[in-house]
C-alpha cells in the first residue's frame, strides 16, 4: 500500500530530516555566528514548535510514503526537553529502519542510557578540532573538547556506531586534520571531513575557505594510505574509504566540488513544522497550519506528495558552474539542522 513517489528528477523520498528545535549552546562560526545569534536573537516560542504528538504523527505519514530513516538535528537537539520520549514513539512506528542523532556532544553524556533505551540506532557528533584553543574558538562559547570525547566513548560503550563531522575551514582548522584522522582511526569512529557550505546567509561563506576534499584525501592518503569503500545505501552523502590493513574508515561530504543531488532524497522538517526540500531552499511548506486546523492523515500525505512530486532542487549541482554562491535567500542551517 506504500506509494513510492518520485520527484520530478526521479528521487524517491527516503530520508526525513527533524530539526526538534532552533535553539543552540554553541555558535560555531560557520553555522550561528554570536554576531548574529546574540543575546537579542529571537528564537522560536515554545506553541510554535511541533509538539512529540505531531511530529509522531507526521513521521507515520512519511513512513507511510516511503520514508526509513529518521535524522534528529536541531540547533542542539538535546536542549528540546524529554528527547528521549519523542525516539521511542518514533522508534515505534512501522516502517521506520533507522534512527540517527546528530548533536554537538556537550550534553550527551547524562542522556546516554535514556537515548538507548528510547531506540535510538546510532549518533554523530560535530568536532572540528581536537586543539584546546581552536576547538574553544570554533565553538564560539569557550566549550572543552574533553568532555565531549569522554562522552562519545561512553555511548561507544553502550553500543551506539559513532560518526564525527569535521567541517573543514581554511586557514582556520586545516592544522587538525591529521591529528583528528589519527584520533578517530585509532578509536574506530567514522570521521567525516565537511566542505563548508554557504548554508543560510549569515557565515559570511567564501570559496576561497572552502578545502576541497581531493586536497584533504591526498594528505591523509601520504600517511596513511587509504582505499575506496562502496556506499552504504544509495544517495548517501559521505564517499567513504578505508584505512588499508584495518577496519577504520572515513568519510568525505564534498558538497561543494562534488555535488550529490542527483541521488538526494532527503526531506527537511524545521521545529515549526516547515516541510524544506532542500538544505539551500528558500522555501517552504507549512505543515503545522493544517494539523492544527484538523487535516486528516490523507489530505497531509496529500500536501506532502505535491511537493515531493513537484521537487526540482539541485542547488549544489548549479552551484557547481556558479561558485560565487547563488543570489538566494537561504533558510538558516540552525532552523533545519543541516
Ligand atoms: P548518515 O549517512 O546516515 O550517517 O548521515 P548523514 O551524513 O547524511 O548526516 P549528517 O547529519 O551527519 O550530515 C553530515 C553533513 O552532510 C552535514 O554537514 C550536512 O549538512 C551535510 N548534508 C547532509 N545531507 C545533505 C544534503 O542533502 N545536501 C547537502 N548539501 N549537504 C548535506
Ligand atoms: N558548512 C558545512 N557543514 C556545516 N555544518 C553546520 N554548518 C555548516 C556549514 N556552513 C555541519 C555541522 C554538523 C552538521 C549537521 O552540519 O558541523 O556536523
Ligand atoms: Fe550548534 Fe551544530 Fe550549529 Fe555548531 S553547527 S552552532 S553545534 S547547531
Ligand atoms: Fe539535496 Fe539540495 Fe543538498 Fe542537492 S543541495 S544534495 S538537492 S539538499
Amino acid at each position: 500500500k506504500k506509494s513510492n513517489i518520485l520527484d520530478s528528477f526521479q528521487r524517491p523520498l527516503r530520508d526525513l530530516r527533524i530539526s526538534v528545535t532552533d535553539r543552540c549552546n554553541f555558535r560555531c562560526s560557520y553555522c550561528m555566528p554570536a554576531e548574529i545569534f546574540g543575546p537579542d536573537f529571537e528564537f522560536l516560542p515554545r506553541n510554535k514548535l511541533l509538539s512529540f504528538e505531531e511530529l509522531e504523527r507526521l513521521v507515520k505519514i512519511f513512513a507511510n510514503i516511503g520514508v526509513e530513516k529518521i535524522r534528529i538535528t536541531g540547533g542542539e537537539p538535546l536542549l528540546r526537553k524529554q528527547l528521549p520520549d519523542l525516539i521511542h514513539q518514533i522508534s515505534q512506528v512501522n516502517g521506520i529502519k533507522d534512527i540517527a542523532l546528530t548533536t554537538n556532544g556537550s550534553l550527551l553524556k547524562k542522556f546516554i542510557p535514556d537515548l538507548k533505551n528510547a531506540g535510538l540506532n546510532r549518533i554523530t557528533v560535530s568536532i572540528d578540532s581536537l586543539n584546546h584553543q581552536r576547538f574553544q574558538k570554533m565553538n564560539g562559547m569557550g566549550f572543552d573538547v574533553e568532555p565531549i570525547l569522554e562522552a562519545i566513548d561512553l555511548a561507544h560503550e553502550a553500543g551506539f556506531p559513532i560518526k564525527i563531522n569535521m567541517v573543514v575551514k581554511k586557514g582556520i582548522n586545516e592544522q587538525d586534520i591529521l591529528p583528528m584522522a589519527k584520533y578517530f582511526k585509532n578509536k574506530g569512529y567514522t570521521l567525516r571531513f565537511i566542505e563548508f557550505m554557504d548554508v543560510g546567509n549569515s557565515n559570511g561563506w567564501k570559496l576561497d575557505e572552502v578545502i576541497p576534499s581531493k586536497q584533504i584525501l591526498d594528505l591523509i592518503h601520504k600517511e596513511m594510505p587509504l582505499e575506496p569503500i562502496k556506499a552504504n545505501y544509495f544517495g548517501e552523502v559521505a564517499k567513504r574509504y578505508k584505512y588499508k590493513g584495518s577496519n577504520a574508515e572515513i568519510g568525505f561530504i564534498s558538497s561543494v566540488t562534488q555535488a550529490f543531488c542527483s541521488s538526494c532524497t532527503r526531506a527537511r522538517l524545521s521545529a515549526e513544522g516547515f516541510l524544506y526540500t532542500c538544505l539551500f531552499a528558500n522555501k517552504s511548506h507549512d505543515l503545522r497550519t493544517p494539523i492544527r486546523e484538523g487535516a486528516t492523515d490523507k489530505e497531509i500525505e496529500k500536501i506532502i506528495l505535491n511537493v515531493w512530486n513537484k521537487r526540482d532542487d539541485r542547488y549544489s549541482e548549479i552551484r557547481l558552474k556558479d561558485t560565487k554562491g547563488l543570489n538566494r535567500n537561504k533558510v538558516e542551517m540552525s532552523h533545519i539542522g543541516g
